[in-house]
């Protein structure tokens, strides 16, 4: 852990502006993010432990090292016994305006985790996060869609399960809703140091505002079109293809090009190469949802658009990246309200930024804790002046 890189690192004023894009800041000791190869979390290639169960892989984001069964059984039932949420978190949650994008509904609900039981331990709240916003998503969706009351927890379930438990949809696939969710779980949790939502709850975490509050401003971050809610977006945007006709998706994708319009999906800001997050994906919505309408359109696009983005050479990445595919396979087993995939984006990554957070505040640089962030900006546009006589 202590093996520190030695990089050297010069800041040219072309670099300014550009939202710290590539300057190292800082180490992380959860994940790392290749540009040809993808994230690996603690040294594991995402694509060989994408099917573990993701209590597996929460301990190995906390802890470093993958459980033994002992290890994995000690853990399932640590992280049951942390479940229970205070029944003010849900009477709050309804009061809120139903307009509420269930993103801001979720910031809202950890903050109201943090009001009525936090320990002011960034692990325990950590931990405490993690086993209960299954609880609060899951009544997220139920407050919003009408459905009726929190459903209780079942102890018996593992992770997942309990939540689509609690979820009680009242259609959809629910096994197939079960063995997607795993796997987008464990695909999402971490994906290195920088990404937005990574660095703002840490960022916040710095000038010790309690767990909370920083999971909270992260899932703020990761709330954004150029963020998180890219995979609301992109499902929204196969929609508008609505063909997996080569030619004629080959058509689509160049006209919207031609009008300055957006293409979704694809380019990452690290990755140079095809997501393996999509790849495994892809791989899961053969098994599940092969005739798909949206994911025979997903892979028409992954076929069709590279070569076209290619043409610029301007575009680093004109690969497939994760969100390409997780809504279209979302809406395929039942969760057709594209609205609600950051909520379980943002829900895996508080997995992810929580240990990064631990990590940070209480093991990093001997245990004295990453300092308060404070990066320099430059003042420009500002001549020395002086007030009137
Ligand atoms: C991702 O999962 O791809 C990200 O959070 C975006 C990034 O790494 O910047």
């Amino acid at each position: 852990m202590s093996d520190r890189p030695v990089i050297e690192f010069t800041i040219t004023e072309k670099q300014l502006d550009t939202g710290l894009r590539g300057y190292p800041v800082g180490t992380c000791w959860t994940s790392g993010v290749d540009p040809q190869r993808g994230v690996s979390y603690v040294g594991y290639p995402i694509a060989e432990i994408a099917h573990l169960p993701p209590e597996d892989v929460i301990y190995l984001l906390f802890h470093k090292h993958l459980p033994s069964a002992d290890e994995a059984a000690a853990f399932r039932r640590d992280l049951q016994q942390r479940a229970e949420v205070d029944p003010a978190v849900y009477a709050s949650l309804k009061g809120l305006p139903p307009g509420a994008h269930p993103m801001e509904m979720l910031c809202v609900g950890i903050q109201l985790l943090g009001m009525t039981a936090k320990t002011g331990d960034y692990k325990e709240d950590a931990l405490n996060l993690v086993a209960r916003i299954p609880s609060v998503l899951a009544a997220i969706f139920r407050i919003r869609e009408g459905w009726g009351d929190p459903i209780e927890s079942d102890p018996a379930l593992d992770y997942v399960a309990n939540f689509v438990h609690m979820l009680g949809m009242p259609s959809g696939d629910l096994e197939k809703l079960t063995t997607l969710l795993r796997t987008f779980y464990v695909l999402h949790m971490d994906h290195g140091g920088g990404n937005l939502s990574t660095f703002t709850g840490k960022a916040v975490a710095s000038g010790l505002a309690d767990l909370y509050q920083s999971l909270a401003s992260a899932m703020n971050g990761l709330a954004g079109p150029r963020h998180g809610r890219a995979n609301q977006d992109c499902l929204e945007f196969v929609r508008q293809v609505n063909t997996d006709d080569e030619a004629l998706v080959e058509r689509w994708v160049r006209e919207r090009i031609a009008e300055g319009g957006l293409i979704f999906g694809f380019g990452h800001a690290v990755l140079r190469e095809e997501d393996p997050r999509a790849q495994v994906q892809i791989a899961v919505g053969e098994r599940i949802a092969p005739d798909n309408r949206e994911f025979r359109i997903v892979k028409t696009l992954r076929k069709v658009v590279p070569p076209i983005l290619k043409e610029n050479p301007k575009i680093a990445n004109p690969y497939p990246n994760v969100d390409l595919v997780s809504g279209s396979l979302l809406n395929a087993v039942g969760f057709t309200d594209p609205e609600y995939y950051t909520t379980l984006f943002g829900w895996a990554r508080i997995a992810g930024i929580g240990a990064q957070i631990v990590d940070e505040r209480l093991a990093f640089r001997n245990g004295k804790g990453v300092a308060i962030y404070r990066p320099k900006y430059v003042p420009v546009n500002q001549p020395t002046q002086t007030l009137s006589p």
